[in-house]
């Protein structure tokens, strides 16, 4: 089991807790796979934990309570704000962040490539959280509707593009997705004539 180095800054805010009369939780989960285990001041957000502790700076903090979408990851395959999540909470659990999409080998995701085709996003700072609530909406419902669409992104906030750009994109990543599907059907097929 892997296991997350803890920085001197996040020691030295242990020891303060600690001095403090503050509780103190040994957390195990798995962060893209990789199993984590993370000493951590029982009161500390889960966002921060991923960000300070396992230095995944790809989830991003806007309103820090629960209102821009910035900070969602994948938690157990369900889209959850980090900010509002207590790392504690995410004991045993496998989370998703934005690092986790691409394939080792640097493939990007389709809603990743989708976005970049669609030109989804200016300044970007919200496309983590959008990208990983369009994942969980695309997991659940691979065809879903422009109207499905924009109920699931309902929660994201973004300051630049106006919203369309980023409804296109994850229309895009429909179509990519479709397409992939019959590749691998087709490559499929043929494999099953020749053997
Ligand atoms: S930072 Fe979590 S919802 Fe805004
Ligand atoms: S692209 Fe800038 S906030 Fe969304």
């Amino acid at each position: 089991m892997s296991a997350s180095p803890q920085t001197a800054e996040s020691n030295a805010r242990l020891a303060s807790e600690e001095t403090a009369g503050g509780s103190v939780i040994d957390l195990a989960f798995t962060v893209n796979g990789a199993a984590q285990q993370v000493r951590v001041e029982a009161r500390r957000t889960l966002s921060d934990v991923i960000r300070e502790d396992i230095a995944l700076t790809g989830t991003h903090l806007g309103c820090e309570h629960g209102v821009c979408g910035a900070c969602t990851v994948l938690v157990d395959g369900q889209p959850a704000r980090s900010c509002l999540m207590l790392a504690g909470q995410a004991e045993g659990s496998e989370v998703t962040t934005i690092e986790g999409l691409a394939r080792p080998d640097g493939t990007l995701h389709p809603i990743q490539q989708a976005m970049m085709d669609a030109h989804g996003f200016q300044c970007a700072f919200c496309s983590p959280g959008f990208l990983m609530s369009a994942v969980a909406l695309l997991d659940e419902n691979p065809e879903p509707t422009n109207a499905e669409i924009r109920e699931e992104l309902s929660g994201n906030l973004c300051r630049c593009t106006g919203y369309q750009s980023i409804i296109a994109g994850v229309e895009r990543a429909v179509e990519i997705m479709r397409s992939d599907d019959a590749d691998t059907k087709t490559d499929d097929d043929a494999e099953g004539a020749t053997s």
